[in-house]
């Protein structure tokens, strides 16, 4: 099957094409396209990133076909996320989405964004193996999971408050590092010295498998306040802040994800969302292979926000459900009028 797939639901605009069947799931093209002028605003503006996504989903669109050197008349089904995300951002991705697969009158399937996060490591063929433990780790969400096969997915955990990213974001926006806070904090961090100050861990500690990094971000706050931060700052400073800061976030997940393993009776761990590009959460996950663990993290253009995840996810879901009508739109089913002229479909 070649699906056509879309993601739009936060600064990232995206449309990629996958060939998937039984035994093999490839990514023929995965544009992306950053919005990175967010950053002057210390966070993304949902309303300016909307209008963003109607400016360039179609040359987007045209990108990722041209690249996977196919047309139209080649797609089998059409994915776009459905949720969670800025509702004006989605709407531009979905009903892309939704109006072109009504035209070549092929299925839609609307896609959750976290659970195609979780799918991301599937994306280059080498997670295959169920169950495993998912953490899933992005700037909106932290969430750890049980996941026996693709429709049995069981929470374990998540966070209470902030995200692993948000905090990473507002920790580098309280040091004055810019926006998105993850990458610069991991570059700064690789100069510093983790022992440098001890931040309290991000787990709450009444629950088995939950997160709270808000206390740990105000915890931050006040360390640089008491030290004064701003008439002392340079480099250095900033390095170990950024590296003690790391550690303990790196050491919640770690802790909760092992806790979480040793539960299930799990050793297959699949980490995915963007903060899975950090190099200490990989380095330190990576260390369980000398015990027999499975570990596995997203190819970077699999990690940030991308449409092949969507696209897989999608196409899972289609192909697991017992029901595929129901991904056909109603006036395809009812009247014969709908048709797409190849020739004069606008794509510009
Ligand atoms: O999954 P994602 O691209 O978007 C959401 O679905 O939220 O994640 C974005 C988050 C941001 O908070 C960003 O700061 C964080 O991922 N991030 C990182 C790194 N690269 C991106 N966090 C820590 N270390 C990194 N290297
Ligand atoms: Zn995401």
């Amino acid at each position: 099957m070649k699906i056509l797939a879309f993601e739009t639901s936060c600064d990232e605009t995206s449309a990629a094409v996958l060939n998937c069947d039984d035994s093999n799931n490839k990514v023929l093209s995965n544009i992306i396209s950053s919005q990175l002028f967010h950053s002057e605003f210390g966070g993304v503006v949902p309303e300016i990133a909307s209008r963003e996504h109607l400016k360039n989903i179609s040359h987007i669109t045209k990108q990722a076909l041209e690249k996977a050197n196919i047309t139209l008349k080649d797609i089998d089904l059409v994915c776009a996320t459905s949720e969670p995300g800025l509702i004006g951002a989605l709407l531009v991705g979905l009903n892309y989405a939704k109006a072109l697969a009504c035209a070549i009158k092929k299925p839609f399937v609307p896609v959750n964004h976290i659970l195609s996060h979780l799918f991301s490591n599937m994306l280059s063929g080498q997670q295959e193996k169920f169950p495993f433990i998912g953490l899933i780790v992005s700037g909106g969400h932290t969430l750890l999971v049980l996941v026996k096969n693709y429709t049995d997915i069981k929470i374990l955990g998540s966070t209470i408050d902030d995200a692993a990213g948000e905090a990473f974001d507002k920790v580098a926006k309280i040091l004055g590092l810019g926006y998105p806070g993850g990458p610069v904090v991991d570059r700064f961090a690789k100069q510093g010295d983790y022992r440098y100050h001890k931040f309290p861990l991000a787990i709450v500690k009444d629950t088995e498998h939950d997160f709270s990094f808000s206390g740990i971000k105000t915890s931050v706050l006040y360390y640089l306040r008491k030290i004064n931060f701003n008439d002392v700052k340079n480099d250095k400073l900033i390095a170990d802040v950024c590296a003690s800061f790391q550690y303990a976030v790196v050491e919640s997940l770690y802790k909760r994800t092992l806790d979480a393993c040793k539960k299930h009776g799990v050793k297959i761990i699949s980490v995915s969302g963007g903060v899975s590009a950090n190099s200490a959460l990989k380095e330190k996950f990576n260390s369980l292979k000398e015990n027999g663990f499975e570990i596995y993290f997203p190819e970077i253009q699999f990690s940030m926000d991308n449409a092949a995840m969507i696209g897989l996810t999608g196409y899972l879901k289609y192909i697991n459900s017992n029901n595929k009508d129901y991904y056909i739109a109603e006036s395809l089913k009812t009247n014969a009028k709908a048709r797409l002229d190849y020739e004069k479909f606008e794509l510009i």
